[in-house]
């Protein structure tokens, strides 16, 4: 069964509480921070996510869209994440590597995101310390963008490339998912698709998560 996280960007901020409530049946919040510098966007970050972890016990994936990642893992660990994606893109490799295992040493879930134009060998650097890898299937910066269909293939190939070297970590795909995009994703192997604009446009929230996990049209 594909997991659902829908991304609180497509929520209302002015009444968050009631927005979460109203997409309790998925199975992870998607949160996702950015900082105008690694995107062009400034979105939320710690505060919010604090409150955020206040008021539910849902697992909170949070997707850091950020700059050097490894100075902000102790405060997005603080303020209550479950899984903590870095980006690829976002610093060294050796940085990388040690954002990933401090994530993993104050035990957390660990995942590395990569852009669309980022290949999928870049992972291999990364995923044995992953539980999670990320493939964005749009740039990412923004909600309610079409899906890039041409990350399908890259999709396929991580899936192959994980189940090859005998690893468990799952994998997430973001950005432009619908019920249509969400059953083509899934064929390709992801196995948790994030929705933000396509939950949180949706009259009835719970019953749009059940299409996409179905993949069907709602
Ligand atoms: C984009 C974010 C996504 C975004 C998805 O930078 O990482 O999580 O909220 O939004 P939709 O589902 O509207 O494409
Ligand atoms: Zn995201």
């Amino acid at each position: 069964m594909i997991k659902i996280a829908p991304s609180i960007l497509s929520a209302d901020f002015s009444r968050l509480g009631e927005d979460i409530q109203s997409v309790s049946s998925a199975d992870y919040l998607h949160f996702d921070v950015m900082d105008g510098l690694f995107v062009p966007n400034i979105s939320i970050g710690i505060p919010v996510l604090q409150s955020v972890r206040r008021f539910t016990d849902m697992t909170l994936d949070v997707h850091l869209m950020i700059d050097k990642p490894i100075r902000y893992i102790d405060a997005f660990f603080e303020a209550g994440a479950d899984i903590i994606n870095i980006h690829a893109e976002a610093d060294t490799e050796e940085n990388n590597l040690a954002a990933l295992k401090k994530i993993l040493s104050l035990g957390k879930r660990a995942a590395v995101t990569i852009k669309p134009g980022t290949p999928a060998s870049e992972l291999e650097k990364y995923i044995e310390l992953c539980s999670l890898v990320l493939i964005m299937t749009v740039e990412p910066g923004f909600g309610g963008q079409k899906f890039m269909a041409d990350m399908l293939p890259k999709l396929g190939k991580i899936r192959d490339c994980a189940e090859g070297f005998g690893l468990s970590c799952l994998l997430e795909g973001d950005g432009g998912i619908n019920p249509m995009t969400a059953a083509l994703a899934a064929a390709a192997g992801a196995e948790v698709l994030v929705a933000g604009s396509d939950v949180f446009g949706a009259a009835d929230r719970a019953g749009r998560i059940l299409a996409l996990r179905g993949g069907k049209q709602a």
